[in-house]
């Protein structure tokens, strides 16, 4: 559906997109989180012509994204809504009216019945029921993004970019709006590209995740593989896990578990065949999507090393040495 091949872009001779390369399905909910200023923002900007870029391609269906090319942005960009953290509803429009404006931008009457019937669905959908006539400054910060949502949708669109659509909503809301996007993927078929920080969202929603580091793709793949048990420092230390909090003495061994892996009893089975107790000094349950994935960090002598990795092994468990 995107595809993005070699794109190169500077802002005053600074390049801040280097060579990036991602492929985006369709139907797909695809997530490209990173530290501040990695890019993410202007990837985003570059996907729906926002933003030009210096080298490469994006591709949106089988279209080039050009800025050059007016006319064929502007269909382009009628395929992409686009949401942002900050909302951008217009104050003196009621949430009818705000919802109605890209139509009113592309000269499609609002006043039909068609297009009264689209809008009232759409406001369903996003359930603003209650709040048809209602101005921004009337709603909470989750209910703004839901009609930001609607908005984005009443053109029909392909393909939904979201700019931190929840940084700035508690976690509760934040979790009500990922379902609202999720359900808008499923429902309607939109593929959905979410640029964030919070790893809540991409474990949440997100089939599959770009990792981006200083303007470069440091790794693509579902967020289960990506940061689990993830091999590139910058990834380790974004997501500040276990390291500084282990002991300094003895070897310190990661173990995984992935579905049913959680339910046996690894860890007590181990300890009663090697005739050894093990200090378990770390230990997190993760949701993702469906799926739940733990791991555990476990402190032993250097002694048993050997002969716990090769339980491990016999019992098919993930594990690392932790350095
Ligand atoms: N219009 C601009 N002019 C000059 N530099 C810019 C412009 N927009 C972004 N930059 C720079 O490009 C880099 C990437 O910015 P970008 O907004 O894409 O980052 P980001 O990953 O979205 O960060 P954040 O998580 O803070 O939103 C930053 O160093 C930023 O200062
Ligand atoms: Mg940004």
């Amino acid at each position: 559906m995107i595809t993005i091949s070699n794109v190169q872009k500077s802002f005053n001779k600074t390049e801040v997109l280097k060579d990036i390369s991602i492929d985006i399905q369709d139907g797909e909910i695809f997530g490209i989180i990173g530290q501040s200023g990695a890019g993410k923002s202007t990837l985003l900007r570059c996907i729906n012509g926002l933003e030009s870029y210096d080298g490469g391609t994006i591709t949106v269906g089988n279209n080039v994204v050009d800025i050059k090319d007016k006319k064929k942005l502007r269909s382009l960009q009628k395929k992409m809504g686009m949401i942002f953290q900050g909302f951008n509803l217009l104050e003196r429009l009621d949430v009818y009216q705000n919802i109605a404006l890209p139509m009113k931008f592309w000269g499609i009457p609002t006043t039909t019945p068609a297009a009264k019937e689209k809008i009232t669905k759409l406001i369903k959908l996003v359930g603003l029921e209650e709040k048809v006539h209602s101005k921004p400054r009337e709603l909470s910060g989750g209910q703004k993004q839901r009609v930001a949502i609607a908005r984005a949708l009443v053109l029909d669109p392909e393909i939904l970019l979201c700019d931190e659509a929840t940084s700035a909503l508690d976690p509760e809301i934040t979790k009500g709006i990922l379902a609202l996007l999720q359900e808008i993927n499923k429902e309607l078929g939109i593929t959905i590209v979410v640029v964030t920080h919070q790893m809540e969202v991409v474990k949440q929603i997100c089939q599959r995740v770009a990792f981006l580091s200083k303007g470069k793709v440091l790794a693509v793949g579902r967020p289960e593989k990506l940061f689990v048990w993830p091999k590139e420092q910058e990834i380790r230390d974004f997501l500040r896990e276990e390291s500084d909090k282990l002991p300094s003495d003895g070897v310190n061994l990661k173990l995984f578990f992935y579905g049913e892996g959680n339910q046996r009893p690894i860890v007590t089975q181990m300890s009663q065949e090697l005739h050894t107790d093990f200090n378990i000094c770390w230990a997190k349950l993760e949701d993702f999507r469906e799926d739940v994935y733990g791991s555990l960090v476990l402190n032993m002598d250097e002694k048993d090393l050997e002969r716990a990795c090769a339980f491990l092994d016999s019992k098919d468990v993930t594990w690392e040495v932790i350095k």
